[in-house]
């Protein structure tokens, strides 16, 4: 099972295609057991407790609380703390994280969060309403509309990446792209959006377990081959002798066992240790 925090600031609507999906098995191992929000009032956190799915706010509100607009450095201090604790959580926290998936995040997540999360191999992804490298940032759909209604890009799209310290620019994971249509309304083209973000949040979260599932084997395939590697080694008969000679008692069964080993691996020296007792004999 590989465990995911999703990110949401508002409807959820994205995070409402994760749930479906993991409802009716099209999550592969992802199981959402964490919803954070950036919003008490998100609808996104109705949803999640309908899935029966734990939830929390973590509002930056709740930190400018009492600091003016004016008193900028303080404010700053304090998005550091929001961004810190947010690490903290996510991290430390009872629900801990194998990916995190941002479905509608709104907040910008600097090194603060991001540096403990790689630290700690925590994946984290985002759902961007734009193709790579178009229009990173806020109004990413209007922006791209307007560029087609100008005639400057005829493709807008969606895409999943991993999240860096730079808005929107992470690598990305899937791309999907949308023809832009001249004279189409900003509302419809919105709704072809909203349509191609919810397969895609799925399909790019499960290209992410997909990774992270991957690299888990690819670790447990190089322990397995250097534990492997080290029994063989210690059950060379060189090496058994100066185990059983150097080894406390305790440990002496475990060089018996590697003499053993040994013996099973040099067949020769077996023949000759039964010759030597055959001529201490005088048969
Ligand atoms: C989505 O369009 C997403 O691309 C943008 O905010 C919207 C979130 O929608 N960042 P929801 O909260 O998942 O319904």
């Amino acid at each position: 099972m590989t465990n995911i925090t999703v990110l949401i600031s508002g409807s959820g609507s994205n995070l409402q295609a994760l749930l479906d999906a993991q409802k009716t098995g099209n999550l592969g191992q992802g199981t959402i057991t964490q919803v954070i929000s950036s919003s008490a009032t998100a609808y996104g956190l109705t949803r999640a407790a309908k899935a029966g799915v734990p939830t929390r706010v973590h509002a930056l509100k709740e930190y400018y609380k009492g600091i003016p607009k004016e008193e900028t450095e303080k404010r700053k201090q304090q998005r550091d703390k929001f961004n810190r604790d947010l690490a903290e959580i996510l991290v430390h926290g009872l629900n801990r994280p194998d990916l995190v998936v941002c479905a509608g995040w709104m907040l910008i997540l600097s090194p603060a969060v991001l540096e403990p999360l790689e630290q700690a191999n925590i994946g984290i992804i985002n759902l961007h309403p734009a193709l790579p490298g178009a229009f990173d940032g806020t109004h990413a759909i209007e922006r791209a509309w307007q560029a087609g209604q100008d005639g400057i890009i005829s493709k807008g799209g969606v895409m999943i990446h991993r999240v860096i310290a730079a808005v929107d620019q992470g690598a990305p994971i899937l791309v999907c792209e949308l023809d832009l249509k001249k004279d189409e309304s900003l509302e419809s083209y919105e709704a072809r959006v909203h349509d191609t973000e919810h397969a895609a949040i799925v399909k790019g979260t499960r290209l992410a377990l997909a990774e992270i599932e991957k690299a888990e084997k690819t670790e447990k395939t190089e322990k397995t081959e250097k534990a492997l590697e080290s029994k063989k080694v210690a059950g060379n008969p060189g090496n058994a002798a100066s185990t059983s000679q150097d080894q406390p008692a305790s440990q002496a069964s475990d060089a018996s066992d590697t003499r053993e080993d040994s013996r099973t691996v040099s067949q020769g020296d077996v023949l000759l240790e039964l010759a030597a007792e055959v001529a201490k004999l005088g048969v």
